[in-house]
């Protein structure tokens, strides 16, 4: 059997493995190299040129290495700005992950949706366009949360999670608008959906979570289309930093398929 080309599921950490878990489901013998820029993160802190100068030259690097089929660019922070030089740059296809406005308002019984995302998603217009093409009769109300994404990278490693704290962070995304809640809140993060059942606990009340890591997957299948090969080469993850993750996280990899490789020119070949 031929080595197929790999799919590059990447983020700034390991939110990513949200969509790579619904890539899974769907695509159980597509080979996927899970790129973690661990080295980088937070990217919802980064001044937005050097963060589109930073993917892009990281990403040259990874398509001359892996000469993927095609790109899953598993980040709301990054796909919200990066995807039009990623596309001018590579010719190969980049899926994208941005906030699930439309099917919110599509959704919503109230009328009031929130937005839940990093601070760089929070600002980007790209965001803001989404809301005003798609919620205009909604009542949206978006909130950038500082430390979520770094909580649930904690969680992930096996830490504990003060609840406390994820209260704080999701509280404005519930508020009363004319006698009208919030019903549905969008994880605008890839990073989120991890933290889905701390957030259902101390949430002020129940809500509809929108997770699109399903949504991008069915992109994805429908991008490689059905001439897909088949093939044997190894699915694993890379972490820009080079350290190797805690064994909890290890093991969380390791049930995804995804042992963890070296970042280098042997990349192809996991430890
Ligand atoms: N997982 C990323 C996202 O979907 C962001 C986390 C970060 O690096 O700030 O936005």
């Amino acid at each position: 059997m031929t080595e197929a080309k790999p799919v590059i599921v990447f983020d700034s950490g390991v939110g990513g493995l949200s969509v790579h878990r619904a890539i899974r489901e769907r695509l159980p013998d597509l080979p996927v190299l899970y790129v973690a820029d661990d080295a980088a993160f937070p990217y919802g802190d980064w001044e937005e040129g050097a963060l589109v100068d930073h993917v892009v030259a990281l990403m040259a690097d990874l398509v001359a290495a892996h000469d993927p089929a095609a790109v899953v660019i598993a980040c709301n922070t990054a796909s919200t700005l990066v995807l039009p030089p990623l596309r001018a740059r590579f010719d190969i296809p980049f899926v994208g992950t941005v906030p699930a406005v439309k099917p919110a308002a599509e959704r919503t019984r109230t009328g009031v949706i929130a937005v839940l995302a990093t601070p760089g998603t929070m600002r980007r217009d790209y965001t803001r366009e989404l809301i005003r093409t798609y919620a205009k009769d909604c009542h949206v109300r978006l909130v950038g949360a500082p430390d979520l994404a770094a909580i649930a990278e904690a969680h992930m490693r096996g830490e504990p999670v003060d609840e406390a704290a994820v209260r704080a962070q999701i509280e404005p995304c519930f508020i009363e608008v004319d006698g009208a809640r919030t019903d549905i809140v969008v994880l605008g993060c890839t990073h989120y959906p991890f933290l889905r059942t701390i957030f259902e606990r101390v949430a002020p009340w129940p809500v509809t979570w929108i997770d699109p890591a399903a949504a991008i997957a069915r992109r994805l299948e429908a991008v490689l289309g059905a001439g897909r090969e088949g093939g044997t080469a190894p699915s694993f993850a890379v972490f820009t930093s080079g350290r190797r993750p805690p064994p909890r996280l290890e093991r969380v990899l390791a049930r995804l398929g995804l042992p963890v490789g070296n970042l280098t020119g042997a990349a192809r070949t996991p430890k």
